[in-house]
């Protein structure tokens, strides 16, 4: 067969059968809370090699960051070489000489979890061979080489819609019997949070992160409407972490970090593990923030109050509340947390700042901070009376899904209506 003809043919035909008769899901167990660990993407782009990685595995051990749950050892985009005559894929015998498995095997043996990047397309981004049409041999290859983890690009898709192409993978992944963490990065194209929940176990919700505040802030705000989404075994994906890369001061770095923790996102650290800093050391090992991230409720905050310099984001723990008042202002403000209309909470709060990590006492309504310029105050609370009716509020505003309905259908509902209308209209003067 052409494989022009063959492939869309193929995947409509697995679309049918598996979205439409919902005969499969994703059903790996895992992600029950986000992932955490390192991918080399952000700080070292395609020039990587297998030192590198290797050195990596042991600097995760050594600084102590497996040991608070950064277990994912990750190479990105440009590892590949070429297939073989037999279809099968081999990694780039320049920069990775040993091999796939043989790092898998070292990263295993130090007590971390090994992934792997491809892409759904015919190429990767960075131009390596990609996946499209070979899933079933690169899910056998990738099982064989022991991974636990899979980050799946979009690029070179030949305007072949997402939904279908990704399925092939998951199915292909879950054929093999090996539990691969599945994360789809289609870059939100085509509102992946509407359906990859079944398929992956994290989406891009984004185009990537750039090493900028501007960045930051920009993805955030495009997680205001989707956070609902996020939840046990998949999650909204806003992309890796730029900490300790440079260009980012050290109170964006801790918003940076506060933000992407409480979203539930995937918490992928970016920089060069073997030299780090003390300050970006501070920031990724704050082990309170991480415990939001690792929250068994696995709920992310929303969005509960936004102005032209401030933005206060809350959401519900499996033993209280958090909330993060974020600084976007050019100098110094103060920033008030009120109990009923941003947590939906009456009542005594404990309050405990998680970057003082000190206990701020108990307060009756409110509590008021100053937050340096881009700076955040990340604050844990416990007790009060939750107020039911107003978190349905606050779900109905994020519901994305119901509005994206409306500006999709809305129009040929509305005409519909006014060609029923003008029939009634004119057969009942009739
Ligand atoms: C990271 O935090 C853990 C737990 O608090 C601590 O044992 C470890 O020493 C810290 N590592 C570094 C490099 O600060
Ligand atoms: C390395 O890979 C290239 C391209 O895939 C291939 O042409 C070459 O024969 C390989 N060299 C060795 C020593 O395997
Ligand atoms: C990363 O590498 C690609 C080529 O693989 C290049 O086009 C791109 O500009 C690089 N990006 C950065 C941020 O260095
Ligand atoms: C395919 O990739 C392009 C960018 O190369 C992107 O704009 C598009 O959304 C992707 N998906 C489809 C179905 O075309
Ligand atoms: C640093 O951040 C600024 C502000 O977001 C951005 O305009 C600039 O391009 C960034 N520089 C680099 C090297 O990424
Ligand atoms: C908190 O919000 C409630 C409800 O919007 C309002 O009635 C109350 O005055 C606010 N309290 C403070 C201290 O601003
Ligand atoms: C909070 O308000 C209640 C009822 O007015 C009062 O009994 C309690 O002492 C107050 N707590 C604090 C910490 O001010």
């Amino acid at each position: 067969m052409n494989i022009k003809v063959s492939l869309p043919l193929l995947i409509t035909i697995h679309f049918l059968i598996y979205n439409i008769f919902g005969i499969n899901g994703l059903d790996n167990g895992l992600g029950r809370t986000p992932p955490m660990g390192w991918n080399s993407w952000n700080r070292f782009n395609c020039t990587i090699d297998e030192n590198l990685i290797k050195q990596t595995a042991d600097a995760l051990v050594d600084y102590g960051l497996r040991d608070v749950g950064y277990k994912y050892l990750n190479i990105d985009d440009c590892w590949a070489g070429e297939r073989d005559e037999q279809g099968y894929i081999h990694a780039s015998n320049i920069t990775f000489p040993g091999g796939i498995k043989a790092l898998a095997d070292y990263a295993h043996s130090k007590g971390l979890l090994f992934g792997l990047y491809s892409d759904a397309g015919y190429r990767t981004c960075a131009g390596r061979i990609g996946s499209l049409g070979f899933e079933d041999v690169d899910a056998i290859t990738y099982a064989s080489w022991e991974i636990d983890y899979l980050k799946y690009d979009n690029c070179y898709n030949a305007s072949i819609p997402e939904q279908g192409r990704y399925e092939i993978m998951r199915d292909m992944l879950n054929a093999t019997g090996r539990p691969i963490f599945f994360s789809i990065c289609e870059w939100g194209a085509s509102q992946p949070y509407l359906w990859a929940n079944e398929v992956g176990n994290s989406w891009r919700t984004t185009d990537d992160i750039k090493l900028g505040w501007d960045s930051v802030m920009d993805i955030l705000h495009q997680q205001r409407k989707i956070t609902h989404y996020a939840g046990p075994g998949g999650w909204n994906d806003p992309d890796m972490l730029q900490v300790g890369n440079g260009n980012l001061t050290l109170d964006e770095q801790k918003s940076h970090f506060s933000l992407w923790a409480a979203l539930k996102a995937p918490l992928l650290l970016g920089f060069d593990i073997r030299y780090p800093s003390n300050d970006t050391l501070e920031i990724v090992n704050n082990t309170e923030i991480i415990a939001i991230n690792q929250d068994p409720l696995g709920k992310s905050v929303n969005l509960a109050q936004s102005t032209k310099t401030m933005d206060i984001w809350t959401g519900e723990l499996s033993d209280g509340y958090v909330a993060l008042l974020l600084n976007k202002a050019g100098s110094s403000i103060t920033i008030d947390l009120n109990f009923t209309a941003h947590l939906n909470v009456l009542g005594e709060l404990s309050i405990r700042d998680l970057w003082e990590h000190e206990d701020k006492g108990v307060y009756n309504d409110s509590y008021s901070r100053d937050v340096p310029t881009h700076g955040i105050v990340v604050l844990k609370l416990t007790g009060g009376t939750k107020i039911e009716e107003f978190a349905e509020f606050i779900d109905q505003y994020n519901d994305a899904a119901l509005s994206e309905f409306v500006i999709k259908y809305g129009v040929f509902v509305l005409l519909l209506i006014v060609f029923v209308l003008q029939y009634c209209v004119r057969y009942c003067c009739e």
